[in-house]
C-alpha cells in the first residue's frame, strides 16, 4: 500500500521543458496549474497523503519529481538524471526524502552513472530498469547493486524508441502489464498478462496503479474501458498540458 506521495508544483519555466512533442504546442501554464490541482486531488482519492513542494523556476522539468528518486519500502535511491538540465533537481529533493527515510537507507547514483526514475518500474519485489537515453549502463550497475543489497531483484530492459521505460510499459497489478510499441511481444514481460495499447492511445500506457485504483489519463477511452473490464476501479485525470513536455501521470509524483 502507498501511504504517501510527493509532488512539485509546475513552474512557469515549464514552457521550455524538454520535449519531443512540440507538435502538441506549448503548455498553457494556467491550465497546467489546474490540472496539477486535479492530480493532487486524484492522488488523495487513492488514500495517500500528498506533500506538495514549491515550484522551482530554475528547473523547467522539476515538476516531474519521479525522475529524481526511487522510493521503496526498504530504502530510497537519489538518482542522477541523464538530461544535463535536470541534474541539479536531485539536490532539491534530498531534504524531503530525509523526512521519510533514515540517512543509512538513502543511497545515491553517482557519475558517470545516470538513472531517471521514469525508467524504473516496480513489480512487487522486482524492479525493471530501462537502458535509455537517460539511464546508462553504469547507472544500472549502481542501481542493481543498491537494490540487490535491499533484497530486491533487478532486470534491465532495452529502451530504444521512447523517453523512459514507463512511457511504453506499465504494471497495473494482478499480473497485468500494459504494453505498447517496442515492448509488444518482448520476452522479458512474457510471464505477465500483456495488454496491448495501440499507437493512437500509447500515452495512456502510463496509467498509474495507486493502491486499489488505477488513474488513467483523460482522453483515452479504449484504454479506460479495457482497464475497467479487467475489474479495476478507475479515476481519470487530465495531464494534457504535461504531455506537451513529454510528461505522464507517473512522472508527476513519487509514491511510497
Ligand atoms: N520533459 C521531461 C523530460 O524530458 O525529462
Amino acid at each position: 500500500m502507498f501511504k504517501h506521495a510527493i509532488v512539485r508544483r509546475p513552474s512557469r519555466s515549464m514552457l521550455s521543458g524538454i520535449t519531443t512533442s512540440s507538435y502538441l504546442g506549448k503548455p498553457d501554464f494556467d491550465n497546467a496549474l489546474r490540472q496539477h490541482d486535479e492530480y493532487i486531488k486524484t492522488l488523495e482519492k487513492t488514500g495517500v497523503t500528498v506533500e506538495v513542494l514549491e515550484a522551482v523556476e530554475e528547473y523547467p522539468d522539476s515538476c516531474f519529481v519521479e525522475d529524481v528518486a526511487v522510493l521503496t519500502p526498504k530504502g530510497a535511491v537519489i538518482t542522477n538524471p541523464g538530461a544535463p538540465t535536470r541534474k541539479g533537481e536531485v539536490e532539491l529533493i534530498i531534504s524531503t526524502i530525509k523526512q521519510y527515510y533514515d540517512d543509512k537507507d538513502i543511497y545515491r547514483i553517482t557519475n558517470p552513472g545516470t538513472v531517471e526514475g521514469g525508467d524504473v518500474m516496480m513489480v512487487g519485489e522486482r524492479f525493471y530498469i530501462g537502458k535509455s537515453k537517460r539511464t546508462n549502463e553504469e547507472g544500472i550497475k549502481q542501481f542493481t547493486k543498491i537494490l540487490e543489497g535491499m533484497g530486491y531483484s533487478v532486470v534491465a530492459v532495452p529502451v530504444n524508441k521512447i523517453l523512459h521505460l514507463k512511457t511504453g510499459v506499465d504494471y497495473i497489478g494482478n499480473n497485468n502489464m500494459l504494453v505498447s510499441g517496442e515492448f509488444i511481444g518482448m520476452d522479458i514481460f512474457e510471464s505477465y498478462e500483456n495488454h496491448i495499447i495501440d499507437d493512437n492511445e500509447a500515452y495512456a500506457v502510463n496509467s498509474l496503479l495507486m493502491n486499489d485504483k488505477i488513474i488513467v489519463p483523460y482522453g483515452f477511452p479504449s484504454t479506460l474501458e479495457m482497464i475497467q473490464k479487467l475489474g479495476y476501479e478507475t479515476l481519470v485525470c487530465d495531464s494534457s498540458e504535461f504531455r506537451k513536455i513529454d510528461g505522464g501521470l507517473s512522472c508527476l509524483s513519487l509514491r511510497f
